[in-house]
């Protein structure tokens, strides 16, 4: 069987990683005849190491087999360009199937490639939903929902969202070629494999925390790079205004800034704040850092502050309060949970979740006071996520299905 990877943003290495480790495990039990190839097709939307790189030598990727660089542009533009090139690498490959990831351009282009080239295709993180159409990721989630034959779901609730859209159901007989139907598996969240997977390994290599001289429960993490957020300078200001007011009141923030936010600050002349920190500065702004750090960072911050998914979930598992810099989440569980709570760019709102964090019993779940529902706010939340096997229970039902 061979396989077509096809991925080109950080959090699609992560998840990424733990289905390459999963084929190579699979692959110690093959004979030789059967063994699985794993082509890896990096389109080049994240280019910089540490946005990139480190992340296949850190988690042990194997080396992309095409780099199609094609870098940043207009969602059009770099759309467009990566389909173009996907679809020339198909064609030479001619993979039984292809894996895409998440939400990004990356795994848009990719499924509009293989599904015109009548190439089967899996996606990894199906039926997540934000419920608004203004953000670019969800109508990459529709479309390759839609058009991809076989869905993993990493949730209950991403099953559900799919059967609301219909698919799965006995509409969509005959719509897909080749497989004549969509398939709708829950195998639970790759990145909850690659936390189990890697924290031990974050807690022996990172030193992180010495580097940048801060304490274990000493500081507040954040990060932030939606385009909601950073392409709007109201936005962006409101949340800087309530990270200031945070540190003046004698709060650490480590804040690894991802390059698009840089972009935007500096554009806009917010670095009023940025620039002027030093080293002694309680607003940290880092380079964004590898998996490993971060994993680190998020497991020993007091809190995070943040708008990316995968850092979301990675709080809500290491058992560390999340403020959501958004006014939906993707990822409900968190919230039900009493762990997470959305505030939106609004720093009166981020400044009132993180007062209520902060005098919370560290033992139970910081937000629970704003659930309608009695939740229990123990710490038994993983299994929302699946049992850490995610990304093998993918590769047995793939070899079943291709094998027969
Ligand atoms: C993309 C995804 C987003 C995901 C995020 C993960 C889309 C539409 N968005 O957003 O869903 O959450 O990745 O981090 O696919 N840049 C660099 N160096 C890099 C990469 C980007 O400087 O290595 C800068 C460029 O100025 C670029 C900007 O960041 O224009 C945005 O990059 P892009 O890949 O278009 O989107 P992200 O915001 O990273
Ligand atoms: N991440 C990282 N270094 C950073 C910031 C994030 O390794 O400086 C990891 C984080 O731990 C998570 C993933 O990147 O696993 C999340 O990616 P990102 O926030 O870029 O995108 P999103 O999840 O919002 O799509």
């Amino acid at each position: 069987i061979k396989i077509a990877t096809i991925i080109g943003a950080r959090p699609q290495f992560i998840k990424a990683a733990a289905v390459s480790r999963a084929i190579i495990k699979k692959n110690d039990s093959l004979p030789l005849s059967e063994k699985i190839i794993e082509i890896i097709i990096h389109t080049g939307q994240h280019y910089d190491e540490n946005m990139s790189g480190i992340f296949f030598s850190e988690l042990k990727i194997p080396e992309p087999d095409y780099n199609l660089n094609i870098g940043s542009g207009s969602h059009g533009e770099q759309t467009g360009r990566m389909m173009a090139e996907v679809e020339n690498v198909l064609i030479q490959e001619k993979p039984d199937f292809i894996i895409v990831y998440g939400d990004t351009n990356s795994t848009l282009a990719a499924s509009l490639a293989a599904v015109k080239l009548h190439i089967p295709s899996v996606h990894v993180e199906s039926g997540l939903r934000s419920h608004n159409r203004l953000m670019p990721e969800e109508i990459n989630r529709i479309v390759t929902d839609e058009i991809s034959n076989f869905l993993f779901c990493p949730t209950i609730t991403a099953v559900e969202n799919l059967a609301k859209d219909g698919i799965g159901s006995e509409e969509k007989i005959n719509l897909i070629y080749n497989f004549n139907r969509q398939h709708v598996f829950l195998v639970g969240d790759v990145m909850y494999d690659s936390i189990l997977f890697n924290v031990k390994l974050a807690e022996q290599k990172s030193k992180i925390l010495m580097d940048k001289a801060i304490d274990s429960g000493d500081y507040l993490l954040a990060t932030l790079h939606r385009a909601e957020n950073t392409d709007d300078p109201e936005k962006l200001k409101q949340v800087l205004v309530a990270f200031d007011k945070m540190v003046s009141q004698g709060e650490k923030i480590i804040f690894p800034m991802h390059p698009r936010t840089k972009k935007y600050i500096n554009d806009l002349e917010l670095s009023y704040k940025i620039k002027t920190p030093g080293p002694d500065s309680n607003i940290r702004i880092i380079d964004p850092v590898g998996y490993l750090d971060m994993l680190m960072l998020e497991k020993n911050a007091k809190a995070v502050f943040t708008d990316s998914g995968g850092v979301q979930k990675e709080a809500f598992l290491l058992g560390v309060p999340c403020i959501t810099l958004r006014d939906e989440t993707e990822w409900v569980e968190t919230v039900q949970a009493g762990w997470n709570i959305l505030t939106g760019a609004d720093s009166e709102k981020i400044l009132r979740a993180y007062s209520v964090m902060a005098e919370s019993d560290k033992q139970s779940a910081p937000f629970s006071e704003f659930l309608n529902e009695d939740v229990s706010g123990n710490n038994s939340k993983s299994d929302c996520y699946g049992d850490g096997h995610a990304a093998e229970k993918i590769i047995d039902i793939m070899l079943k299905i291709f094998n027969k």
